[in-house]
């Protein structure tokens, strides 16, 4: 297990004071903070190696393309994909699931056809299957969850026939925290010859994810919330998947060739070969360098040990807020079914007057539907508040929030 004390001394933030508090940061599902060294590596890129990628041959553009192929591979080598042609770098998980919705589903998918998820999903994994059924006329089923927000398998399982094309799902809720059974849908995914898409961004931070153990077909997630910058997400896909797939959004770097016919009066284009077919115009290099640095402080941790000192947390927080009749919290009592999530309400306070007391105390928590309406309207809630953990959060902050939450009760 690593020393929590020394890994919050890498974490500048921490050292800020809100409200005369020392801050609290209970929000990392949302977004995580940054370790000095990911700030380093991004400072240190654009003081020393700036440029544009696969654009030069100068100097700097060969570093820096380097430095950015780089980044693929430690992604590929973190989650175990093949190599860099599985790794293509796009903005956050919503934009890699919408690069499968329409790459994938507009070529792959009519009015016969049917695409599963689940009542749990955060929205990036309702809604952009939504749009594409109104373009394709193809059906979105939704899997029920039990009435302790675990994926409920035999519903789930019921709905899948022969039109099934797709199953899309968490793999772990940002709502419960729930971690669903991945080797058990992909089975029935690929039983019924299906693919498998999930949406890693409450799970690839915070968990070891290996993509061929799991026998994933798409895996979206986001680098923000894994101690990168904001504007760097990785969509993983089966080679042979994206192979046979058309580009997401059309320009430079994405080519091989751009070729004008005078006698045609058009353009024959020849896509550049994987990941580059799919990243389209300047990328986020900055952010892909801080993203290697993320993963490599990660791995320092271990993903085993991340997983476990979560599970301490979650375990010490479900026991503290059990003990508080007050509280009505959604999802699984027991930290080995879920991630360090924790969503609740308290009994005759609105969420969000919860979460702005709490600031008051300098604790940052998130609160609303987290954008997962369905699950809310599921679980008979108007809006919850949610605490999330992470690497740097202790057993000690935990006790402090129970105690400033039930201060709070009090003001009801
Ligand atoms: N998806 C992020 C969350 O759950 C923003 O808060």
């Amino acid at each position: 297990m690593f020393n929590v004390a020394e890994v919050r001394k890498d974490f500048p933030i921490l050292q800020r004071k809100i409200n005369g508090y020392d801050i609290i940061y209970f929000d990392n599902a949302a977004t995580s903070q940054k370790p000095v060294q990911v700030i380093e590596a991004v400072k240190d890129f654009y003081s020393k190696y700036n440029a544009n990628v696969h654009r030069g041959v100068h100097t700097l553009s060969q570093e820096t393309s380097k430095l950015y192929e780089g980044a693929h591979e430690e992604t590929a080598k973190l989650i175990n994909a093949r190599g860099i042609e599985e790794i293509v770098f796009v903005k956050n998980t919503t934009e890699a699931i919408n690069l499968i919705a329409y790459s994938w589903t507009l070529h792959n998918l009519g009015k016969e056809d049917e695409v599963i998820t689940t009542i749990m999903e955060h929205h990036s994994n309702i809604v952009p299957w939504e749009i594409l059924s109104k373009l394709r006329g193809f059906k979105v089923k939704y899997a029920d969850i039990k009435d302790d927000g675990t994926l409920d398998y035999e519903c789930l399982e019921k709905l899948v026939t022969k039109r099934t094309k797709v199953i899309t799902i968490a793999h772990a809720s940002n709502v419960t925290g729930v971690i669903n059974d991945i080797s058990k849908i992909s089975k029935l995914a690929h039983e019924n010859k299906a693919i498998l898409v999930v949406d890693g961004a409450q799970s690839v931070p915070h968990m070891p994810v290996d993509v061929r153990k799991l026998d994933i077909d798409f895996l979206a997630f986001s680098g923000h919330k894994m101690l990168a910058p904001t504007g760097i997400g990785i969509l993983y896909g089966k080679k042979e998947l994206l192979e046979n797939m058309d580009p997401f959004i059309g320009g430079g770097d994405m080519i091989k060739s751009v070729k004008y016919s005078k006698i045609k009066d058009c353009c024959t284009i020849e896509w550049n070969s994987l990941p580059w077919k799919f990243e389209a115009g300047t990328p986020n290099v900055g952010g892909a360098i801080g993203l290697a640095e993320a993963i490599k402080y990660l791995k320092r941790l271990g993903m085993e040990n991340v997983q476990e000192h979560e599970r301490q947390l979650t375990q010490h927080a479900l026991k503290l807020l059990q003990e508080d009749e007050n509280i009505v919290l959604y999802g699984p009592r027991d930290s080995l079914t879920k991630c360090g999530i924790v969503s609740f309400n308290v009994k005759g306070m609105n969420h969000h007057d919860v979460a702005l007391l709490l600031d008051n105390f300098g604790i940052m928590v998130r609160s609303g539907y987290h954008c997962a309406e369905p699950l809310h309207q599921r679980l008979g809630a108007g809006g919850s508040v949610r605490a999330s953990f992470y690497i740097y959060n202790t057993k000690e902050e935990i006790e402090k929030f129970a105690e400033i939450l039930e201060k709070i009760e009090n003001v009801r």
